[in-house]
């Protein structure tokens, strides 16, 4: 007997460290979730909402648009700022912090832009329903740095989230990282090639300038005023 279709997964338990929100919103921000963020769904991504892991239709979402990924994208300065200079790709960003989900809301009712969908949570998640081979680059700008060595563990740049990442890029698609943290670019070479990618250290993968379309990002600018500095790695998915 064939097994109910709903019957076949559960989902894996996947510990989140880092915040779901922040301060108080402002009543303008409520208003952007409660009217805009729907309608910026990629599809089902949630466990809840889609327990078969389904893959997200994304002919339907971006058409023949190329498809890039914001990971963590924090006020979402970044995001708008490619969005709005690559109109002929299609970007999705998730973030867990849901203020930084309504910060993003209130510069895309400005901009008016077309090709971005947000993923309000993990993207482990969304890695889950996203086609293999489907992504074209992906950005990870200033992931969490936990600093702790008892922490390490919980970097981004670990088997846990690079894996999923490694399957959904397409070969020869490029992996942007950004950090202000030296034992974050150390994780960083050690782990990334260890997935399936290959660092591009010469020429426009040089760690210390910034790539030609950067527009720095809220966390670069508080890492600068506070004296650090940034390392820009690019990588190649093998
Ligand atoms: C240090 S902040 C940097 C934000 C932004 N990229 C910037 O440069 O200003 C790191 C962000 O990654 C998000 N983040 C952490 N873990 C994540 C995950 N598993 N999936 C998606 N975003 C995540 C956090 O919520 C946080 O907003």
């Amino acid at each position: 007997m064939s097994e109910p279709k709903n019957s076949t997964s559960a989902p894996p338990w996947r510990n989140f460290y880092g915040r779901i929100k922040g301060k108080t919103l402002r009543k303008s921000q409520r208003e952007w979730l409660d009217e805009d963020l729907a309608a910026l769904s990629p599809g089902a991504v949630d466990w809840d909402s889609n327990p078969d892991r389904t893959p997200l239709d994304l002919k339907a979402l971006f058409g023949d648009r190329p498809l890039w990924l914001e990971i963590g994208f924090g006020g979402g300065e970044h995001l708008v700022h490619q969005a709005a200079q690559n109109r002929d790709v299609g970007i999705i960003g998730c973030e867990p912090y849901i203020n930084g989900v309504a910060m993003l809301l209130g510069k895309l009712r400005r901009e008016g832009l077309d090709n971005v969908r947000i993923h309000p949570g993990d993207a482990r998640d969304l890695f889950d329903v996203l086609p293999p081979q489907s992504v074209a680059r992906a950005f990870l700008l200033y992931p969490d740095p936990w600093p702790k060595k008892k922490h390490h563990r919980r970097r981004f740049v670990t088997p846990e989230h690079l894996e999923p990442l490694h399957r959904v890029m397409q070969p020869g698609a490029v992996l942007r990282v950004a950090t202000d943290i030296p034992d974050y670019v150390r994780q960083t070479l050690y782990e990334v090639p260890r997935a399936g990618f290959e660092w591009l250290a010469e020429g426009p993968g040089d760690w210390r300038a910034p790539w030609d379309d950067w527009l720095s990002t809220r966390y670069e600018q508080k890492a600068l005023r506070e004296g650090r500095t940034p390392h820009y790695m690019t990588f190649r998915r093998v």
